[in-house]
């Protein structure tokens, strides 16, 4: 033996005794583990809670996820024909590393690409067509904006690399007890003043001009969240970058994804509306005192409850999106936060579309535009008008031309009425509305978002959409909550709310 791993010996021994005693003192806590997790909502927050919760606490506990409706929420399908069609969130950014690393854990594709083409409509023309070529994009664009087109994506591209930045720590198992922490941990103050401006005070003060904001960005907030740019910057950031390229959707339909992570984290669904969570305390073997969750249900079956000891909310707690009462906490937890859901409308038209309606003299035939956005003119009473593809792209699938009947996607803020229906089509066949409260009003000052820690162990999945709504923050928010739960369960306070990682982990990488 060479004189120096003999003195690593000693020390060697010292690692080992410290590891020993480390196992040994969690021996108690791994039997302490919780034996039940409610998780309430079967959306694709809900059950990305339910995958990141099996991960963090093994095999022993049983997860309950409660969801009356379908599975999904508001990722949902209809049937047209022989074909399915996304009503609901329908597109997913190539950086979206959650929602990727689902599909590859579950086996699933993304869908086949597709082609799409963008044009802007004013209420009476386009004024805006995309061409196939990049390059006349490209001058077109310099021609109309100068290099305002460009300085947008350099912003965009810079909120993306302090954006990415989660991923790192999620990974690293650090997570935040508030949605202001987890932003400050991504971008800093700048992220927090994101939250609490318009994305048009935001983007006035970078330089940008009052037309190119009415031309550009605000079809592209509009067809996103039904919403003019005086939405705040964080959420306008989000909408933005819903337009690159490399934008993508779940082969069969994005809904996949919740029924996939049911399965794969070994949950149970239980088919019923929560009404109400009360606080209970048991005096346990030892003389202390514990604490569970009674969790009320009403199910086909009729009502009934169970305790838990851990329960994650994944449903937004506003006035119409869920009903759920609060007993015997202290201070009371509301059963409604401030602020309204905006509704969005979405209609499906198997139809022929009226040309003149968009100021169009070309034929039918040669108009190839799949995504039309709208600018904020009180002549347009739609929010975007879409040429849609199925979930499934079938083999030989060529996309009809717009001289013949295919699906169409509406969105508007109200209900289309015949007459406007008429106005847009020539006929139709079939007409399918779903009326979504889809994702929040966005009006900054963001004056306080809720919390992600409602009670001890009670948490709040949806606090994160308060500041955006996509799938992937719901499944950011279900990851930061598991590691929440992990780590107060076994009191790992070294892994909550740390400052600087993004200097801290630069090593690590
Ligand atoms: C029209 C539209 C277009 C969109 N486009 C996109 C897009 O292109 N890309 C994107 O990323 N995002 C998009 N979104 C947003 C995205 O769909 C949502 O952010 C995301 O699906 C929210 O998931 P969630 O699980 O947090 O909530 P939800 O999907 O709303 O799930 C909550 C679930 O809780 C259930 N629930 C409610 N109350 C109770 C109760 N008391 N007990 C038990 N269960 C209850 C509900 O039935 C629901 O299923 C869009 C949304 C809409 C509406
Ligand atoms: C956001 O605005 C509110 C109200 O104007 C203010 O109280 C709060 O401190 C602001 N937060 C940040 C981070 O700017
Ligand atoms: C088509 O659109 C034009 C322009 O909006 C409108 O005048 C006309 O009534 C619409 N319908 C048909 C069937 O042409």
């Amino acid at each position: 033996m060479n004189p120096r791993t003999q003195s690593l010996r000693p020390l060697l021994f010292l690692l080992l005794w410290q590891t020993g005693r480390r196992s040994l003192a969690s021996a108690p806590e791994l039997q302490n583990q919780p034996r039940s997790i409610a998780v309430v909502g079967g959306g694709i927050g809900g059950m990305a809670a339910a995958f990141y919760l099996r991960q963090e606490f093994g095999a022993g506990v049983g997860i309950d996820v409660f969801e009356p409706d379908a599975v999904g929420g508001r990722l949902a399908t209809v049937k047209i024909g022989d074909h399915e069609y996304e009503t609901g969130g329908s597109v997913i950014h190539p950086l979206n590393l959650h929602m990727k690393h689902f599909i590859e854990k579950l086996g699933i594709r993304p869908r086949e690409d597709v082609h799409s083409k963008m044009a802007i409509f004013d209420g009476k023309e386009l004024t805006f067509e995309e061409s196939d070529w990049f390059l006349v994009n490209f001058l077109r664009m310099l021609w109309r904006y100068g290099f305002s087109f460009l300085r947008m994506q350099m912003w965009v591209e810079g909120i993306l690399d302090k954006f990415m930045r989660i991923y790192q720590y999620q990974q690293y198992g650090y997570s935040f007890s508030t949605v202001d922490r987890l932003l400050h941990a991504m971008g800093g103050d700048s992220f927090l003043t994101l939250v609490n401006q318009t994305l048009e005070e935001v983007m006035m003060g970078e330089g940008f001009s009052q037309i190119f904001l009415n031309d550009i960005v605000a079809p592209i907030t509009r067809v996103k969240y039904g919403q003019s740019v005086r939405i705040n910057a964080f959420v306008g950031y989000v909408s933005l970058a819903g337009t690159d390229s490399g934008l993508w959707a779940v082969d069969g339909g994005n809904k996949r994804v919740c029924s996939g992570l049911l399965y794969h984290s070994k949950s149970e669904l239980i088919t019923a509306r929560v009404t109400s969570i009360s606080l209970k305390l048991r005096p346990s073997k030892t003389g202390t005192t514990t604490t569970f969750y009674e969790v009320n249900y009403v199910g086909e079956s009729g009502s009934a409850h169970t305790l838990y000891d851990i329960v994650v909310i994944a449903t937004p707690l506003h006035q119409g999106k869920s009903d759920i009462t609060f007993t015997g906490f202290s201070p009371p937890i509301p059963s409604h936060y401030p602020g309204r859901y905006h509704q969005t409308v979405s209609t499906l038209v198997h139809g022929l579309l009226n040309m003149s309606y968009l100021g169009i003299t070309e034929p039918a035939s040669q108009f190839t535009v799949t995504d039309i956005l709208t600018t904020d003119t009180r002549g347009c009473a739609i929010n975007s008008l879409s040429s849609l593809d199925p979930v499934h792209i079938p083999q030989g699938y060529q996309q009809p031309p717009a001289s013949q009947a295919k699906v169409w996607k509406v969105f508007s803020q109200q209900p289309l009425s015949q007459e406007q229906l008429r106005d847009m089509f020539l006929s139709w066949d079939s007409v399918s509305e779903t009326r979504w409260l889809a994702y929040p009003s966005y009006r900054p000052p963001q004056r306080k978002t809720p919390p992600f820690i409602l009670h001890n162990r009670l948490y709040y999945l949806n606090a994160l959409e308060c500041v955006a709504s996509a799938m992937e923050l719901s499944a950011m928010a279900a990851r930061n909550v598991a590691l929440l739960a992990h780590h107060r369960w076994h009191q790992q306070a070294g892994k909550i709310d740390q400052e600087d990682l993004h200097i801290r982990l630069r090593g690590e990488l």
